[in-house]
């Protein structure tokens, strides 16, 4: 089904790293028996298959290959959460060869029926423009670095909160400055500020905005 056509919906899901946007993305797509896509993922795994065959992360020619050649279907959200590859994604996204492979990608896949939930940076202002409803999904630096570092130490890894921070406001300096499908809210997105929400709070809050949605449609 045509993206736009009114039968299809489509959940857009934007913001910074560890804002808690793929929590709620998980939920809402559960909550209305969508598909989901953390299309964060498709960065990620690009540079984990740059990383595995010792390939550059700065040769687009090559990262574009491998984007395209990406297989959705094996996506190890496990395997791929790792901090680094985390890195290592937000510099392959910056080069525009390799966003317009998985963006024709991550399109196809918002096809889907009955509809998709789509969590990124870009969602509501490239990758699906016309979506039913957009959401961007933010805190604070100082609470993603916290959240971050209890689900670290909750795993048992080692974590240290200044170095935490620090990559943080890192990666939101290159997820925002670069010059290809900067980290943005659309225009008619809507805001979900999660500083001191709980996930439970931040899910109401979209429901509604959601519902309000689906009504108009
Ligand atoms: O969301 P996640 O932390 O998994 O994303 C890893 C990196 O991939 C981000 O820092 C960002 O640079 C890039 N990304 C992107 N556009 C998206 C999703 C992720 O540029 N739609």
């Amino acid at each position: 089904m045509a993206q736009n056509s009114p039968a299809h919906t489509i959940i857009a899901i934007d913001g910074p790293a560890a804002a808690g946007k793929g929590t709620l993305s998980r939920r809402i797509a559960e909550e209305y028996g969508f598909h989901h896509l953390d299309t964060g993922l498709t960065y990620r795994a690009t540079a984990k298959a740059l990383i595995d065959r010792g390939l550059p992360l700065d040769d687009e020619a090559v990262a574009e290959q491998v984007a395209l050649d990406l297989d959705l279907t094996g996506l190890d959200r496990e395997i791929l959460s790792a901090h680094a590859i985390g890195e290592a994604a937000s510099k392959v996204a910056i080069m525009p060869a390799v966003r317009r492979a998985l963006v024709e990608t991550q399109r196809r896949f918002a096809a889907k029926a009955p509809g998709t939930v789509l969590d990124g940076r870009d969602i509501g202002t490239v990758v699906c423009p016309d979506a039913t409803v957009k959401l961007y999904v933010t805190a604070t630096a100082e609470v993603r670095a916290r959240r971050r570092h209890e689900e670290m130490v909750a795993k048992g890894q080692a974590a240290d909160y200044a170095t935490i921070l620090d990559d943080v406001r890192r990666r939101d300096a290159r997820d925002m400055g670069r010059a290809d499908s900067p980290l943005k809210p659309a225009d008619d997105a809507h805001l979900i500020d999660t500083s001191e929400m709980s996930i439970e709070a931040a899910f109401q809050a979209a429901k509604v905005l959601i519902e309000a949605a689906l009504k108009t449609k």
